[in-house]
């Protein structure tokens, strides 16, 4: 082994210990100790495909046994940013793409109004099956899941997470505060700037949401334009 292939395993085995740590605390799952073995490739997924390929028969949880398709998420895999949902739904678990339903076509609308297109981001959820009934996630769930959503971000490195509704926010800033209390900020997840609205789903429920959406997604492109600034400058037109 070199000293670089060392000083690479190395940092798979810090970046392993540090998912461990944020998920469980200080209690330590060895999910696959070939990293300590010497095999540093056995968590290196350097494309989504390739990690897309590695978890596609995902048997963590029982969910996997109720679904029809994992839904891994879609985009751009060099996107400045990510949205994060919280599952998959009945049309997403049919079609084995995240946001696909009715709160989907309104997301694509939303993104639309602050002028994104859908493939030049990256659309993810915490879990990638869908619950029963669509039902909130379990803890136990959202712990199996998240590994893969943060490998995801890993190889994405967003410059910009939106978390779309209160378990996506709660789940990625660990925290039991209100959406309400979270949205009007910009947060930190592990450095990068994470801002949080309302989930469209909950916005088809309750239509006076949609002041308050429509403020936090002016704030996220302006914030997009002072980060990244890969794009026209931007104005609103529409409301
Ligand atoms: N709701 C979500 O949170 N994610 C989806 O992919 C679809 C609906």
């Amino acid at each position: 082994m070199t000293q670089a292939d060392y000083r690479d395993m190395m940092k798979q085995a810090g970046k392993y210990l540090d998912y461990q740590k944020d998920l469980f605390g200080e209690e330590l799952f060895l999910e696959n100790p070939d990293i300590f073995q010497g095999n540093q490739h056995s968590h290196s997924f350097g494309t989504l495909n390739e990690l897309k390929e590695a978890i596609q028969d995902c048997q963590k949880c029982p969910l996997s046994e109720t679904r029809t398709h994992l839904v891994f998420g879609c985009g751009n895999e060099h996107a400045n940013l990510i949205l994060i949902g919280e599952a998959p739904g009945r049309d997403e678990d049919l079609q084995g793409e995240p946001f696909v339903g009715r709160a989907g076509q309104l997301l694509d609308k939303i993104l639309a109004a602050i002028g994104f297109q859908r493939k030049e981001i990256y659309i993810g959820n915490i879990l990638k099956c869908r619950p029963p009934n669509n039902r909130d996630p379990l803890p136990e769930e959202i712990a199996l899941c998240m590994p893969h959503l943060m490998k995801q971000i890993d190889i994405i490195q967003p410059k910009i997470i939106l978390a779309l509704g209160r378990i996506s926010a709660q789940t990625l800033l660990k925290t039991s505060a209100s959406l309400g209390q979270l949205r009007s900020e910009t947060l930190d997840f592990k450095g990068i700037p994470l801002m949080v609205t309302y989930h469209p789903a909950a916005l088809l429920r309750n239509p006076h949401w949609k002041q308050p959406v429509w403020e936090d997604v002016q704030r996220l492109r302006n914030l997009y334009d002072e980060i990244v600034g890969d794009k026209p400058k931007w104005q609103p037109t529409k409301k």
